[in-house]
């Protein structure tokens, strides 16, 4: 079993290509990123003058000494990014009004879709983000600050409020309780993350599952060995549920994540003693005495083999 734990993923050079399209392409020319909010029609922004990027620091000295400079965007002070105001708008006029708080852009005063579109700005591109504006997070009022925080992260990586699966169980207390059952993948020790099956800026498949359409990729990355293909091939394995028909993905009451308690019950959902539906019957030795019930004891290459037609080796 190979364990991925993390995506090298190469956002930098993405980032400054996405950067350079937008810096040197006229706005209209972007019909694939209709901007919902125009920077000027944001709460707070004044669409006026860009301020020196260095005055923030005389009024702003905590911020930017303990809140930013240490943080990834203070690659924004380079150059002609702009620094703070790549986020907080354009800021002459706030710094002329002594730090008027109704010419500057504030979060806590914006939409998600509105959050959502300042930072999709630089963030648009990677194939990490890029399903955002048609995630079930966005659609259901979360916001890109309500896991990432630019300034007050609790977590070293990626700029997160709290460390992830605390993040997550404080929204989904349903799954909370899943991955607290006998039987379930280690969340709670930190051997598999959420973000491992799913992208939380949302995917182009269902549930925000990491997986490519046909094939259950989002478990065989790791369960190597399920995957085949196989000389002869357990054919629900192969379906576009794969996996989901027999196991539960977090946590389950049953050994090996199963649906059910007793393995013959699994099976006799679709092999039937008097074969009906897609899948042969088993045969009538098999008369469910307890010597046949735990069909795996004999058929033990359940997701395949490539030695035996009935799964024995
Ligand atoms: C002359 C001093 C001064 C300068 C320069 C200044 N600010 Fe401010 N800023 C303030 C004051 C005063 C407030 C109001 C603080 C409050 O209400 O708690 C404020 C408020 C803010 C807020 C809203 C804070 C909140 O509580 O939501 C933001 C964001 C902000 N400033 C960003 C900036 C940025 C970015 C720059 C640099 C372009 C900047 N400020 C430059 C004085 C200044
Ligand atoms: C990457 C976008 C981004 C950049 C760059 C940025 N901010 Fe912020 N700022 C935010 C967000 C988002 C919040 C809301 C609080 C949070 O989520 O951390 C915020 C909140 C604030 C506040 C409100 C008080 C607080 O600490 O929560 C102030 C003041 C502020 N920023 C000032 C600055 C200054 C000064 C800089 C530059 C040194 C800066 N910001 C750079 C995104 C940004
Ligand atoms: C529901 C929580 C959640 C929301 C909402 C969210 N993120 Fe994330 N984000 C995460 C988590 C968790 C990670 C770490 C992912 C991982 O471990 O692969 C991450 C990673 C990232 C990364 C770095 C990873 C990379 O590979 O590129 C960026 C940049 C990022 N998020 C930006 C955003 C932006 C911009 C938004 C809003 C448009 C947003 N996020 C909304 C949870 C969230
Ligand atoms: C003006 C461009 C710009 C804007 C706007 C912007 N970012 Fe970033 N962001 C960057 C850059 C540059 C980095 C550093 C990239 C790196 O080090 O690979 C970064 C890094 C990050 C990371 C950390 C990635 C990591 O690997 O740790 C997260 C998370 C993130 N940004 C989220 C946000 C959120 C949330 C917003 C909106 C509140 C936002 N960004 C707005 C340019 C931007
Ligand atoms: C081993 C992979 C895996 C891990 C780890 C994982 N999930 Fe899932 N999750 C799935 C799959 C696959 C589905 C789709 C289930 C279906 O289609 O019936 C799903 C479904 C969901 C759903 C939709 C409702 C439901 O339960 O069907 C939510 C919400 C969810 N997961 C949240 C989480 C959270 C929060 C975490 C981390 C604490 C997490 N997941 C970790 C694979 C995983
Ligand atoms: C601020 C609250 C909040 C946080 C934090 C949050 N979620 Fe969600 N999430 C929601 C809401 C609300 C929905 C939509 C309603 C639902 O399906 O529960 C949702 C939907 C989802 C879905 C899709 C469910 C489906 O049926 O399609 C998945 C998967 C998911 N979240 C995973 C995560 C993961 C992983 C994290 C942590 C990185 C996370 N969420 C953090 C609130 C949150
Ligand atoms: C990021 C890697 C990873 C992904 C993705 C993953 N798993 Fe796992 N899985 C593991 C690890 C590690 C264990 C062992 C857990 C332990 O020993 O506590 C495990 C254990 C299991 C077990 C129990 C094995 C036993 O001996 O009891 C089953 C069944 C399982 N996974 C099925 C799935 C399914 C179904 C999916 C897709 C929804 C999936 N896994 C996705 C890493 C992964
Ligand atoms: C037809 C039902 C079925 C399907 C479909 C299925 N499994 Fe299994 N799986 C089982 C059974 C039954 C066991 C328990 C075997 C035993 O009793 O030892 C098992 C065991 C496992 C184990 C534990 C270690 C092992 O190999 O015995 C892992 C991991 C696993 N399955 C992953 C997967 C993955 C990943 C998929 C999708 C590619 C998948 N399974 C599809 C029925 C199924
Ligand atoms: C979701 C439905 C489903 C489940 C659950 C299922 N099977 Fe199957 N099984 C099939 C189908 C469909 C075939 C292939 C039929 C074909 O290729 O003609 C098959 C083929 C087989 C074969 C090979 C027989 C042959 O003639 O090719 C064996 C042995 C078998 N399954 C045993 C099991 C066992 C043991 C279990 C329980 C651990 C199980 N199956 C669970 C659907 C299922
Ligand atoms: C004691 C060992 C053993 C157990 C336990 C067992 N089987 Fe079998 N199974 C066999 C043998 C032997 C064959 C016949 C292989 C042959 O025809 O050469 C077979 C064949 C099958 C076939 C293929 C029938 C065909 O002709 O296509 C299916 C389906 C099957 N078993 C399902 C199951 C199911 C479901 C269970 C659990 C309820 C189970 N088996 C438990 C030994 C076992």
């Amino acid at each position: 079993m190979t364990l991925v734990r993390r995506r090298p993923i190469p956002f930098l050079p993405v980032f400054l290509m996405a950067w350079c399209l937008t810096a040197t392409l006229p706005a209209q020319e972007h019909p694939s990123n209709p901007s919902p909010t125009a920077s000027a029609a944001l709460p707070g922004s004044t669409g006026g003058q860009y301020a020196e990027t260095d005055i923030c620091q005389t009024c702003h000295q905590e911020v930017w000494d303990k809140h930013f400079a240490n943080t990834p965007h203070a690659a924004l002070l380079k150059g002609n990014q702009h620094g703070c105001q790549a986020c907080h708008g354009p800021a002459q006029a706030h710094v002329d009004g002594g730090g008027d708080p109704t010419k500057i852009v504030r979060f806590e005063k914006l939409s998600p879709a509105e959050t959502a579109a300042i930072c999709t700005k630089c963030h648009q591109s990677t194939p990490e983000t890029q399903n955002f504006s048609k995630s079930e997070h966005l659609a259901n009022g979360v916001s890109c600050t309500s896991c990432h925080s630019p300034h007050r992260s609790k977590d070293v990586n990626f700029l997160l409020v709290k460390p992830q699966t605390e993040l997550c169980y404080g929204c989904h207390a349903a799954q909370k309780a899943e991955f607290a059952r006998p039987y379930r993948h280690r969340v709670d020790v930190g051997l598999i993350q959420c973000s491992d099956c799913h992208n939380p800026h949302g995917t182009e498949t269902g549930h925000q599952v990491r997986a490519a359409a046909g094939q259950f990729k989002v478990c065989t990355k790791c369960h190597t060995d399920t995957m085949g293909p196989f000389v002869f091939e357990h054919a629900p394995v192969k379906t576009d549920e794969s996996c989901l028909q027999c196991h539960m993905p977090h946590g389950s009451t049953n050994p090996r994540l199963l649906q059910v308690n007793n393995v013959n019950f699994l099976c006799l959902r679709c092999h039937t003693a008097n074969m009906n539906g897609a899948a042969p019957g088993a045969p009538s030795f098999h008369n469910q005495a307890t010597k046949y019930q735990a069909c795996t004891m004999c058929h033990t290459q359940i997701h395949g083999s490539n030695f035996d037609p009935f799964f024995f080796r």
